[in-house]
């Protein structure tokens, strides 16, 4: 991205702690042995990767930025171009991280590896501001962790920022980062039953407790909460509404990700107006696609739509 242009996209996703996901498969893994690699598979990842790829499947425009090492930013720039995304990523020294999972299909067993992310300094913390901002755009995207020595409140600063240009925010987040974020009222936030958990201190049973948990936020100028469940579906709470979708039983592939494809398809369906049950319906579809399959991004619009016909929704008591 040019530092003079004002690229217009339809959303735009914040990736600040990016990763390349590589998966190795060990049969019969042994810690303290020699363990020999039978298949590698490596691909760029971070949330906001993830629902920026999602989105472009789609059909949409989409712009990323974040903070990229430049040491070994191939696969991104790679993936960037198939897709067709604007490619706004702060380049800044190093590495970006790399997360290992070790995959034993013989034990059955998954161990994870996961390097340090890299510290951008406060004039790599200017730059992005300034590159987001930039960007023409109705929607932006705020998700996944914060990298090593940067404050908590960056996104309730960015959020902030961006509220102030009109820009229209969904927030993907958890623990310090969103309870500080949600100071400067993102419009639609997505945390897992966990996190709003640990968000409002208590454990949330049964679906009138998330309804009014997600109602404590809303009355905080939050105008859409989506409560994802795992395979108990979500929950879709605005001041007027309550949608629950169930998704259908599928074979899972890999949970990987179902959160940033449910992002992705809130983020379409506010895009294409879709009323509440609809877009409840396309976000589900969109993580059901993604939990279905391997790789990056949605399999086919046509499995999408299929997809789409098998949630159930129904109006929350
Ligand atoms: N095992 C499953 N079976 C069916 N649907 C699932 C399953 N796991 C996840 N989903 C779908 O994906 C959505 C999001 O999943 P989940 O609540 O696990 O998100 P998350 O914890 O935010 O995930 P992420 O790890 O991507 O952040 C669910 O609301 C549901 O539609
Ligand atoms: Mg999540």
């Amino acid at each position: 991205m040019q530092a003079t242009r004002s690229p217009m996209v339809e959303a735009v996703t914040v990736t600040l702690n990016p990763a390349i996901d590589q998966t190795v498969v060990i049969a019969n893994f042994t810690v303290g042995q020699v363990n020999r690699v039978e298949q590698v598979t490596s691909q760029p990842g971070g949330k906001g990767v993830n629902v920026a790829a999602a989105l472009a499947d789609y059909g949409h425009t989409v712009g990323v930025t974040g903070f990229l090492g430049r040491e070994n930013d191939g696969a991104f720039a790679a993936l960037f171009a198939q897709k067709g995304i604007t490619d706004g990523f702060v380049r800044i020294d190093g590495l970006t991280r790399t997360g290992v999972k070790v995959s034993d299909p013989a034990q059955q067993q998954t161990t994870d590896i996961n390097y340090p992310g890299q510290a951008p300094t406060p004039a790599n913390l200017d730059t992005l501001s300034h590159r987001l901002g930039q960007f023409h755009t109705p929607w932006v995207v705020v998700s996944g962790s914060i990298p090593p020595g940067v404050p908590p409140t960056i996104y309730r600063d960015l959020v902030a920022m961006l509220i102030a240009r009109g820009r229209q925010i969904v927030l993907d987040t958890s623990g310090d980062a969103l309870r500080a974020a949600l100071e400067a009222a993102p419009h639609i936030i997505k945390p897992n039953i966990h996190e709003l958990e640990a968000l409002v201190g208590a454990s949330l049973m049964g679906q009138d407790a998330v309804v009014e948990a997600a109602h404590t936020l809303l009355s905080r100028g939050v105008q859409m909460v989506v409560v994802s469940m795992g395979k108990e579906g979500a929950c879709f709470v605005t001041a007027g509404r309550v949608v629950v979708a169930r998704p259908p039983d599928v074979t899972v592939q890999s949970t990987v990700g179902a959160g940033d494809a449910m992002v992705a398809g809130i983020v379409a369906g506010q895009l294409r107006g879709l009323p509440l049950t609809e877009c409840a319906r396309l976000a589900t579809a969109f993580s059901l696609d993604r939990i279905t399959h391997m790789g990056v991004g949605l399999s086919s619009l046509a499995h999408v739509n299929a997809l789409m016909e098998q949630v159930t929704v129904d109006r929350g008591a």
